[in-house]
């Protein structure tokens, strides 16, 4: 961690984590596009592998760039301690496999992004573990759900995409009383938005696909651990060799030893360089992306052919409130849902888009355009579309950072040709 004063978050999601004294002057991090590290002695390379030493012995293990962005996201974060992956899917199956086995059960709001609600309905259920899912806003569903085989709590910042928004200290609360740590994936909220650590959480997961490299080149993803949670209990007590070797640490030294490394799901560093040098500009993208966010949504609600528009910051949203007290009063996240009458007009529409790109990502810095319910959800049940609000006519728009006006009036022509 920055060995500096405690900067405001402007300015430490630019200087944290920065060495240039150590990097000959450079002020971005270098590649270390390197496999293996040189180990001087024998002795030196034994204390390293015994965890006596952070020195670094192979890539699939670690690496100095990959570090220097596991400090930066754990200083956003508030975390004690982070590991970034190959993806924010590679981020989420070692976040909870760390902490099943075979016949636990764990609980999570059914707002998910699409490939985690796959791995956690029928990946682990091959290996006998059980999700259970609930609403995402209702806490006391939460807590019903619980039992003594639990062993955590999933929820998301900003459910994707239901735009629903959990209440992240009362979810906290309800995991603690019950012994249970609360892990969430705030990707779509960003540090900047929100901190789920500092409102009670143990674990964030992001995917650093999304904003926090913000480009569109790069997929990443990581998992900070808060080093808050207490795993000395009767409920964890398969926790103890990690608790023994690591302390409050034990959590994320599982993650990273007993999955990240055998599973293999290392980060490469220039991805990680990638990812550095878009977090840079962290603070001023997001203002500008939730700005523009909330004048589409506004302008799309004044639009004829628009049935609904589902976004937090509107004012007739169930969750705006929530929003305003979680995320700090500085925004309402940046993506928008909305509804036009059927499959063939929201085709229409977006083959019509001339200035929006149409494709399968979120939070570039360029604004996205989906049609859910015929692409990442095309081979869902339809009772399972239903149920997570995945309708024919369902348009799922991640507002970027151009100059609104041109978004207007980019969106307002494809919509009166999709008529
Ligand atoms: C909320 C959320 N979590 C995780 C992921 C997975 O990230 P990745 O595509 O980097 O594996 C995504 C991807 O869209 C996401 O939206």
């Amino acid at each position: 961690m920055p060995d500096k004063p405690r900067y405001r978050f402007e300015t430490r999601v630019i200087h944290s984590a920065q060495r240039p004294e150590r990097w000959e002057g450079s002020t971005q991090v270098p590649i270390h596009q390197t496999a293996s590290h040189l180990h001087p002695t024998a002795e030196g390379l034994s204390d390293t592998f015994a965890g006596k030493s952070t020195d670094h012995i192979y890539l699939r293990l670690s690496n100095p760039t990959n570090r220097v962005l596991e400090e930066k996201i754990c200083d956003l974060e508030g975390g004690k301690g982070a590991v970034v992956m190959a993806s924010g899917m590679a981020a989420v199956a070692n976040a909870c496999m760390a902490l099943l086995r075979s016949g636990d059960e764990f609980v999570a709001g059914t707002s998910l992004f699409m490939s985690t609600y796959l791995l956690f309905t029928q990946v682990f259920r091959k290996y006998g573990i059980t999700a259970r899912l609930v609403e995402p806003t209702d806490t006391g569903a939460i807590e019903e759900a619980i039992n003594h085989k639990t062993r955590f709590v999933y929820l998301e910042t900003i459910g994707n995409p239901r735009m629903d928004i959990p209440d992240l200290v009362a979810a906290g609360a309800v995991a603690h009383a019950h012994g249970v740590p609360l892990l969430v994936d705030n990707t779509l909220a960003t540090p900047y938005l929100c901190r789920p650590l500092e409102l009670g959480a143990d674990v964030v997961i992001h995917s650093t696909t999304k904003y926090l490299g913000g480009h569109g080149a790069a997929v990443g993803g990581v998992v900070v651990d808060g080093g808050t949670f207490d795993w000395r209990s009767e409920r964890f007590a398969d926790f103890a060799p990690f608790v023994d070797r690591k302390g409050s640490l034990a959590y994320l030294d599982r993650v990273w030893r007993e999955h990240h490394i055998n599973f293999g799901t290392t980060q490469s560093p220039f991805q990680s360089y990638l990812t550095v040098l878009g977090l840079d500009t962290l603070v001023v993208r997001m203002e500008r992306h939730l700005s523009n966010a909330t004048a589409l949504a506004r302008y799309l609600r004044k639009r004829p052919e628009v049935l609904w528009v589902n976004y937090p910051g509107l004012e007739d949203h169930p969750d705006r409130e929530m929003a305003e007290r979680q995320f700090q009063g500085k925004g309402f996240g940046a993506m928008i849902t909305f509804g036009l009458k059927d499959q063939g007009t929201c085709f229409r529409f977006i083959d019509s888009l001339e200035l929006v790109c149409h494709l399968a990502n979120l939070g570039d810095c360029k604004t996205l355009v989906i049609h859910p319910y015929s692409s990442q959800y095309v081979s869902f049940e339809e009772a399972t579309r239903v149920r997570l609000g995945i309708t024919p006519g369902l348009v799922r728009l991640s507002v970027g950072i151009e100059a609104v006006e041109d978004l207007c009036d980019d969106l307002g022509r494809a919509l009166e040709k999709s008529r």
